[in-house]
């Protein structure tokens, strides 16, 4: 018999504590144990990058990009966990969302949640180590590059995201 394990977890800054069996992945914990259904699962195979989450290890400054279809949740035990619904505030939504929404980089919005995980990460980095403005269509093409959305060209989340990058100071030197 497969016993269920004790996972303790840190999810959008709220502590959570559940018990589930091993091979259940995160996306499974987060969509039936927790509620939060806006981490997509398209593939299921850890190829189309749409249910990108941020985790960040115990005693690590920095998140790590996730593929939440196939990651067993007990893996990541102890660890700090942001998704999609951790990126608004109460007041307003984060600067990643209002790009995507000005420059219309989405239609069906199923693969948005993993690209604004993956834009967030890509920010994350770049706040501890700055790139140089000639890189940066390299930078965004080597982390978002493998996301896939069925519905548009691509071109607007790239321009959605350039913008948010280079806008924001520091960033980009
Ligand atoms: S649903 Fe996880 S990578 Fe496609
Ligand atoms: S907007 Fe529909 S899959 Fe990307």
């Amino acid at each position: 018999m497969i016993e269920k394990i004790k996972i303790q977890l840190r999810i959008n800054d709220k502590d959570v504590s559940e018990i589930a069996f091993p091979e259940l992945t995160l996306a499974d914990f987060l969509h039936e144990k927790i509620g939060l259904r806006g981490t997509k699962v398209s593939c299921g195979i850890g190829v189309c990058k749409a249910c990108t989450v941020a985790a960040r290890r115990p005693g690590q400054s920095s998140f790590e990009r996730i593929q939440a279809c196939v990651m067993p949740v007990v893996a990541l035990n102890g660890c700090d966990i942001l998704t999609v619904e951790g990126l608004a505030s109460s007041q307003s939504l984060s600067l990643q969302q209002q790009s995507f929404l000005k420059h219309f980089s989405f239609q069906c919005g199923y693969c948005a949640p993993g690209f604004l995980m993956g834009v967030t990460l890509l920010i994350d980095q770049l706040k501890r180590k700055p790139i140089k403005r000639e890189n940066l269509d390299k930078l965004i093409e080597e982390n978002i590059g493998e996301h896939i959305c069925r519905c548009t060209g691509y071109a607007k989340y790239y321009q959605a995201i350039h913008a948010i990058i280079a806008e924001t100071p520091g960033l980009v030197v």
